[in-house]
């Protein structure tokens, strides 16, 4: 299997994404230790997955924002040998709305958990990884950190901080024979979607979950195992040659004319 002999530490895997990366890491014969601000829905779901599955996986509590929290951890897997060979930083917050919308607060919450989570997330397990003789770091990051979306004035710094982030790991150790890439996907059909339509669009949510749909040209939602399967390849040694880069999984946004803008083979 691709992932035969590597321990993956997943942040944020309760989640739609975070959670689907744990069901193919394990399918492709991971160690995987699954970590959460939430360890009851982690449990939770851990429950659903396949028979001989839950044997490799290792759920722990962890907010990215406490740092003794990180380090107790650490400690932890480090003495039962568990130390990752693949960090996925993949826990985010996120906060909707332009600038004039958006209170310094706002900020500092998507900072202190995208940004200051992934810093000091990576900070606990890279010298581990180092020691070993080499690791993997894969950040989460989205299309809105290189492709400007509307009214996501703190979030989409914060992923653009992360896409760069992510190429600065990769330069910085690559003697330590670190990669680290990220992956930048458009709207995929998760709770955190759903859960910020409830939040800010209370009486459209359906409406709005519909345009969120058709925003991808190729006309519906990313699923969840299909951002998975990206990661599957980037964490596996098929991508051994691959390091700080950013891979856009967007059902066609960017590739360049909109179907609404075509104008005929003469225009
Ligand atoms: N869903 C999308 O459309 C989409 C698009 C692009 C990028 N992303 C990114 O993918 C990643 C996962 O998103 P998702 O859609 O699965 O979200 P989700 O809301 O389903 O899951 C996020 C998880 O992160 C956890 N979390 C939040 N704050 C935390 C903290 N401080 N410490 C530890 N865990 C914490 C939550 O408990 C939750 O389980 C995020 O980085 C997000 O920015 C999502």
């Amino acid at each position: 299997m691709r992932l035969d002999g590597k321990t993956c530490l997943i942040t944020g895997a309760a989640g739609g994404i975070g959670m689907a990366m744990v069901a193919a890491f394990l399918a492709e014969g991971a160690r995987v230790i699954a970590t959460d601000r939430d360890l009851a829905a982690i449990e939770t779901a851990a429950a659903a997955l396949p028979a001989g599955m839950p044997g490799r996986l290792y759920p722990h509590a962890l907010d990215v924002t406490d740092d003794a929290m990180i380090s107790a951890l650490n400690q932890r897997l480090e003495a039962a040998g568990l130390g990752p060979d693949v960090l996925v930083n993949n826990a985010a917050a996120i906060r909707i709305g332009k600038l004039l919308d958006t209170a310094p607060q706002d900020l500092d919450l998507v900072y202190s958990v995208n940004m200051r989570g992934l810093l000091q997330v990576t900070r606990g397990f890279l010298p581990g990884m180092i020691a070993r003789g080499g690791g993997n770091v894969l950040n989460m990051a989205s299309l809105a950190g290189v492709h400007a979306m509307h009214e996501r004035f703190a979030y989409s710094a914060s992923k653009a901080a992360i896409v760069m982030m992510t190429r600065a790991i990769a330069i910085d150790y690559v003697d330590d024979r670190i990669r680290s890439n990220c992956i930048c996907p458009a709207r995929v059909e998760t709770p955190f979607v759903t859960g910020y339509l409830q939040r800010y669009y209370p009486d459209e949510v359906e409406e709005r979950f519909q345009a969120l749909a058709a925003y991808q040209p190729l006309g519906r939602m990313i699923r969840p195992d299909e951002v998975a399967a990206m990661a599957v390849f980037l964490a596996s040694d098929e991508s051994a040659m691959i390091s700080g880069q950013s891979f856009v999984i967007d059902g066609g946004v960017t590739a360049g004319d909109q179907p609404g803008a075509r104008i005929g083979a003469r225009g």
